[in-house]
């Protein structure tokens, strides 16, 4: 994504398989099991228990994350022909220019973040402005876990299982008035613990900055997470308190964030500030709009490799469709 060097579901109801819809969590781990013993478990389920990964690295997490773990609505399938990437490959190779430019230093950097206490400044036009502090933002909102594709606009993609809320459920309880028109994000400024933001060469002015239009953010596929692999978010990842929009390229899912302002203009983001004609505001995925330096047809989904580069189609949206009436007569060439 830098400029300077040459160069991620809700599976749609018609990509999953029917018998498979929503298990509750004992009848996948009888259905896994039966699958198991005849040995038939097909690559886009998984077989052990709804929630657990048996790659994920177990972490502590505070108490408003394990309160609501509990109650948690498991995802019980992935769209056909897909798997969930493995833990290892979603948490070591990030972009978090905050940490970093090269895709290992997020992991190796991110472990200083100081995520406890954490709070969110919610201004501008809304109802209940104010500090929140990161328990009561989430004490409303029953936990879900949403298995979503992430589509990097470098043309990467990883399939993620997230934990968390939708994000429209956020902005209701702090309510938006009639002006408001986008949704603003900021991630969190700390140069003594994010050394990329210390770094002369970076070419982001400092706080990364991310926008949605409303109806956008109010998609009830939109989605805030505060964990990942059944597990609270790593820090590299965006702890405690990332956006995930599936159907958009991975730069607009803002990590660590710590303003969300209800404002009437389309707040600048940072890419666009950066390169407006690489990267648009939108960024919705689009594999018949390339970016100027390389082709958005493809995508690689890791893990990948010299020998199994794994080089799929990039669907329009992402592959979710269900947001197209969102653009509905819009040229996505110039709003790209
Ligand atoms: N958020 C912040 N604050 N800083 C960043 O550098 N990178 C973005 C996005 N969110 C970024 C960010 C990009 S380019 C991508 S592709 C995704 O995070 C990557 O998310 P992942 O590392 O969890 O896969």
């Amino acid at each position: 994504m830098l400029i300077r060097v040459p160069p991620p579901s809700r599976a749609l109801e018609s990509e999953v398989t029917p018998e498979s819809v929503y298990l509750s969590r004992r009848k996948l781990m009888q259905a896994s099991l039966a699958l198991a013993a005849v040995g038939a478990v097909p690559g886009w389920a998984r077989a052990d228990t709804l929630g657990t990964y048996a790659d994920a690295e177990p972490a502590k997490a505070p108490g408003w994350f394990d309160e609501k773990l509990s109650g948690t609505r498991w995802q019980a399938v992935v769209a056909e022909g897909e798997s969930i990437t493995p833990f290892k490959d979603a948490t070591h190779y990030n972009n978090f220019y905050e940490f970093g430019t090269g895709k290992g230093d997020p992991a190796a950097n991110a472990g200083k973040l100081q995520v406890e206490p954490w709070s969110v400044m919610v201004d501008g036009e809304v109802a209940k402005p104010g500090r929140y502090a990161i328990e009561d933002l989430i004490k409303p909102h029953a936990f879900e876990e949403r298995i979503y594709r992430l589509r990097c606009v470098e043309a990467w993609s990883m399939v993620i299982p997230w934990l968390g809320f939708p994000l429209a459920d956020l902005l209701k309880q702090v309510q938006p008035t009639s002006s408001a028109r986008y949704v603003r994000f900021e991630t969190l400024v700390d140069a003594e613990h994010m050394p990329g933001q210390r770094s002369g060469f970076s070419l982001i002015d400092w706080p990364y900055v991310e926008g949605l239009r409303l109806d956008e953010a109010m998609h009830p596929l939109a989605f805030m997470a505060v964990g990942m692999y059944g597990r609270v978010l790593p820090a590299q990842n965006g702890a405690p308190l990332r956006l995930v929009v599936p159907w958009k390229y991975g730069f607009k899912s803002i990590k660590s964030i710590v303003r969300i302002s209800l404002v009437d203009q389309a707040p600048k983001t940072t890419w666009e500030r950066i390169a407006p004609n690489e990267y648009g505001f939108y960024a919705n995925v689009n594999p018949q709009v390339d970016h100027p330096r390389w082709s958005q047809a493809m995508e690689r989904r890791l893990p990948s490799g010299l020998f199994s580069p794994n080089v799929i189609d990039t669907r329009m949206f992402n592959g979710y469709e269900e947001v197209a009436g969102l653009y509905a007569g819009m040229d996505l060439r110039t709003y790209y």
